[in-house]
């Protein structure tokens, strides 16, 4: 079996953090989202992988994540030259895919449960197409299914106006070489794009073994500020070990789950995990608190913060009310005047949101 990641599309909803890089390098819990995928499916067993890429963002997604040794996979970069559609992905992927089996796997999607029982579901009963459901609170956002009262899936809809349910598909498929032949077979939506939802409809139509799972566990789309914000609290909570090879003064606290990265110095702070600090960090009379991750090389002076993600390079300095909630962009610089007039000045990045409450 191989596995087929999605790597590319548009990333529009991440907006500011995706006009310089790609949404599925954005950092949960200080590792790209995408990784978290790619070791779900090692995991499970698979490890022949395409991650399909833009021509924008390719190039980073390549060299950030290598050649598949760190995850102990053999990974092939597959260049779809426009964000077309899931099935368009899929059709690009084609000569990678061959007539093997495979696992389609959305690259800013994460989940709570392992892989390997949908696996052996999927191949025990011999189907055509494996698909996860989530009950969502805003199905209109998503692929829709609709099941009969024995649970089987009758019809799937993409973003439908008025739901047939508040079942959502979950960016995770499993396929085998039938799904080719549906996709050969659809034409582009409403949006203009080739969907998978439309080609697995289509495998339903024909009476192909299609069945559908539901998620016990969390499910998360880290396609907006607040999915990442909730990606990085649950992954904090669930998966973070304690581990400091940075340098903690006397005078500082450190308590709970707390990682800390090579070279970085905390002083006169307060830390209070769960909490991921990165390398080469200086926290110096700072408060950072729970559910929190900063990324390498941040410099966060005379600050409290909270639930909340730093990404590399950021320098926050000086600002005396608590920030909260908040995504911080790679390099971005916060400052407060140290003396009057403190008035507010600044470079803002198009698409930023600022809230002063
Ligand atoms: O997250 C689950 C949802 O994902 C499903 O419920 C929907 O049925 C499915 O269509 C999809 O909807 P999204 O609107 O969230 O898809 P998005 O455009 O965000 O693309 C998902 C991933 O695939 C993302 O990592 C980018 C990548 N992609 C997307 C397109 C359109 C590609 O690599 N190539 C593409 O052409």
């Amino acid at each position: 079996m191989k596995a087929l990641i999605l790597s590319g599309g548009k990333g529009t909803r991440l907006r500011p953090l995706t006009y310089t890089g790609a949404k599925q390098l954005v950092p949960v819990a200080n590792k790209p989202i995408l990784w978290y995928g790619i070791e779900a499916i090692v995991a499970a067993g698979i490890t022949d992988i395409g991650i399909i890429i833009s021509p924008e963002t390719g190039e980073e997604v390549k060299q950030k994540t290598g050649s598949g040794d760190r995850f102990g996979a053999e990974i092939t970069y597959i260049l779809q030259d426009k964000p077309a559609g899931l099935a368009h992905a899929v059709k690009t992927a084609r000569p990678f895919l061959g007539d093997s089996p495979f696992i389609m796997y959305l690259g800013d999607n994460l989940i709570a449960d392992d892989l390997n029982n949908f696996r052996d579901e999927f191949k025990n009963k011999q189907l055509d197409a494996l698909v996860l459901l989530r009950s969502v609170s805003n199905p209109s956002a998503f692929g829709v299914a609709e099941l009969d009262d024995q649970g089987n899936l009758i019809r799937l809809v993409e973003k439908p106006q008025n739901p047939p349910s508040n079942l959502a598909l979950v960016g995770i498929y499993f396929f085998a070489q039938t799904i080719h032949q549906a996709i050969d077979a659809i034409q582009p939506s409403a949006r203009g794009e080739l969907e998978i939802t439309d080609a697995i409809d289509m495998l339903i139509t024909q009476q192909k073994r299609v069945q559908a799972l539901q998620l016990q566990d969390w499910w998360l789309d880290t396609g907006k500020k607040n999915d990442l914000l909730e990606a990085n609290r649950i992954i904090l909570d669930t998966r973070l070990e304690s581990l400091q090879t940075g340098v903690i003064d006397s005078r500082s606290q450190v308590i709970g789950r707390v990682a800390i990265g090579n070279n970085s110095q905390i002083i006169n702070s307060t830390i209070r995990g769960p909490v991921v600090i990165g390398e080469n960090c200086h926290i110096e009379n700072a408060f950072i608190g729970p559910y929190t991750s900063i990324g390498n090389q941040v410099h966060l002076i005379d600050t409290d913060l909270e639930h909340s993600v730093v990404l590399e390079g950021a320098r926050i300095i000086g600002v005396e009310q608590r920030i909260v909630d908040s995504v911080i962009g790679q390099r971005a610089k916060l400052e407060l005047a140290p003396q009057r007039p403190k008035a507010l000045r600044f470079m803002i990045g198009d698409d930023s949101q600022v809230e002063l409450v």
